[in-house]
C-alpha cells in the first residue's frame, strides 16, 4: 500500500520536553502514529537529535525544525512509496539527509517516519505489529520469545542528580515463568524496596525512569537493599531475580579517571573493574552496562576477559546502535552484549541491521527505551518481533514505563 501523506507535530515527552510525533497515512485511508524518545545521558557518537535552539521556546529544546523537515522535505520523497518497502524508505531518508550522523534533517525527524511506517504497515495488513516486525527479521511468526525485562528501580547519575553515581540498578526476573509473572515480581520487589528505604528514613521520590532516587552515600548499598527486597517478596536472589546495573560510566569519567562521588573514590580502569568483580562475587549481579566510558574500549575488554563468561557485559554509549562501532567491538572482542536504542541511529532498518549482525556473532541484544520516553509502546512489539530476549523499559512506576510492560503482558495473553 502506498503512503499518501506524512504529518509530524511537536508533542511532549515524559520530562515535558518537546519531541516529534509522526502520523503516516496510506492511500487506503489507514493511518498510525509514532513518538520518538529522547535520552539525557547521551553517547557522543549518537545520531543527532535536531533541536531548534530558539531560547524563547522550551529553552531552545523545541523541535519545530524537525517537524518541518518531516512535513516538507521527507514527505516529498516518501509520499507515493510502498509502506512495506522499509529499507527503501529509510535509505531514501538517509540519502536526503546526506550526513553521517543525520544532523541535517535530524534523527528525531527521520525516526518518527521510520517507526510510524512499521506501525501503519502492520495495521494495513491487519496483523499485530510484533508479527509484522518478526517478518522484517525473517523470524518465525508461529513462536515468539518474550523478553526478560530489566526493571530499573534505583535511579542515579544524570537521571537523579544527588543520588548514586551508578545511573541504574535493575531487577531481572530470570526465573519467572512468563512476562506476567516477571512484571508482578518486579512490582512487588519495587514496593518492598520502597518500604525498606522508607524505614531507613530515605526519600522515595523517583527519578526519570521511575526508580527511587535516595542519596545512600555509597554505590554498593543499593545492591544490598535490592537483595533484601527480593527476599522480602519471598523470592530467591539469583534464582528468581538477578541484579543488573547501568553504570553509564561516561558521566563520571573525568580526565582519564572514574570519579565516584558517593563514597568519594577516584578509580583507574583496573580498579573500577576490580570493584565490579567484587560486586559480582557478593551479589547476584548478572549484567553490567556501560561499565566504562564510551571510548575506553580497553576497559570493556578487560571486563570481558575477566567476567565475560559469567555476566552480560553490555555496551550502550559504547556502540550507540551503530554498525561501525559494533564492528570494532566484534573485532576487539570488547563485550558479549549490546544495548539497542532506535533513536541512537535513527532508522528501523539500521537498527535491524545491528541486531542481526550482533546475533550472527553470538552477541545478545537488549532493546531499550530512553530516559525521556512517551506513551508509545513501540519497543514492546519490536522486541517480541525481533526475539532478542531482553528489554529495558524502566521501573514499575510512571505510565511511559509501565505502558511497555502492560503491552508485553497483553501480547503474551494474545499469543496464548
Ligand atoms: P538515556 O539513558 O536515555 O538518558 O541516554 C538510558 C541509558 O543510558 O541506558
Ligand atoms: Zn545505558
Amino acid at each position: 500500500m502506498k503512503i499518501s501523506n506524512v504529518i509530524a507535530q511537536e508533542i511532549l515527552d515524559s520530562r515535558g520536553d518537546p519531541t516529534v510525533e509522526c502520523t503516516v497515512i496510506l492511500e487506503n485511508g489507514i493511518k498510525a502514529s509514532s513518538m520518538v524518545p529522547s535520552g539525557v545521558s547521551i553517547g557522543t557518537y549518537e545520531a543527532v537529535e535536531l533541536r531548534d535552539g530558539d531560547e524563547d521556546r522550551y529553552l531552545g529544546r523545541g523541535v519545530l525544525k524537525a517537524v518541518e523537515n518531516v512535513n516538507k522535505k521527507i514527505a516529498s520523497v516518501v509520499v507515493g512509496m510502498d509502506v512495506e518497502a522499509q529499507e527503501e524508505i529509510d535509505q531514501a531518508m538517509i540519502a536526503l539527509d546526506g550526513t553521517e550522523n543525520k544532523s541535517n534533517l535530524g534523527a528525531n525527524a527521520i525516526l518518527s517516519v521510520s517507526m510510524a511506517c512499521v506501525r501503519v504497515a502492520a495495521l494495513s495488513k491487519g496483523i499485530p505489529m510484533y508479527e509484522y516486525v518478526a517478518g522484517m527479521f525473517g523470524n518465525s511468526t508461529e513462536e515468539y520469545e518474550m523478553p526478560v525485562p530489566m526493571i530499573n528501580v534505583l535511579n542515579g547519575g544524570k537521571h537523579a542528580p544527588g543520588a548514586s553515581d551508578i545511573q541504574e540498578y535493575m531487577f531481572m526476573p530470570i526465573g519467572a515463568k512468563n512476562i506476567e509473572e516477571a512484571v508482578r515480581w518486579g512490582s512487588e520487589c519495587f514496593d518492598h524496596l520502597g518500604y525498606i528505604l522508607k524505614e531507613m528514613g530515605y526519600r522515595t521520590t523517583v527519578g526519570d525512569e521511575g526508580g527511587y532516587s535516595p542519596s545512600l552515600g555509597s554505590n554498593e548499598e543499593p545492591l544490598e537493599l535490592m537483595v533484601e527486597a527480593i527476599k522480602k517478596a519471598g523470592l530467591k536472589p539469583g534464582k528468581d531475580i538477578s541484579l543488573a546495573i547501568d553504570a553509564a560510566a561516561n558521566e563520571f569519567y573525568v580526565d582519564g579517571k572514574y570519579v565516584l562521588k558517593a563514597g568519594g573514590k577516584t578509580l583507574g580502569r583496573e580498579e573500577l573493574c576490580d570493584m565490579y568483580i567484587k560486586w559480582t562475587e557478593k551479589y547476584p549481579l548478572m549484567l553490567i552496562e556501560d561499565g566504562f566510558a564510551e571510548d575506553d574500549w580497553e576497559g570493556f575488554k578487560l571486563l570481558e576477559e575477566k567476567l565475560g563468561e559469567e555476566i552480560m557485559n553490555v555496551g550502550d554509549d559504547l556502540y550507540v546502535t551503530n554498525i561501525k562501532r559494533l564492528e570494532k567491538g566484534i573485532k576487539m572482542e570488547t563485550t558479549n552484549s549490546i544495548l539497542i536504542k532506535l533513536n541512537q541511529i535513527g532508522t528501523v532498518t539500521e537498527t535491524i541491521g545491528v541486531i542481526k549482525r550482533a546475533e550472527e556473532v553470538g552477541m545478545r541484544s537488549i532493546v531499550s527505551h530512553r530516559s525521556g520516553d512517551t506513551e508509545d509502546t513501540f519497543i514492546a512489539d519490536f522486541v517480541v518481533g525481533a526475539g532478542t530476549g531482553f528489554i529495558k523499559a524502566g521501573s514499575m512506576n510512571r505510565s511511559e514505563r509501565v505502558g511497555k510492560y502492560n503491552r508485553l503482558v497483553k501480547i503474551e495473553r494474545e499469543l496464548n
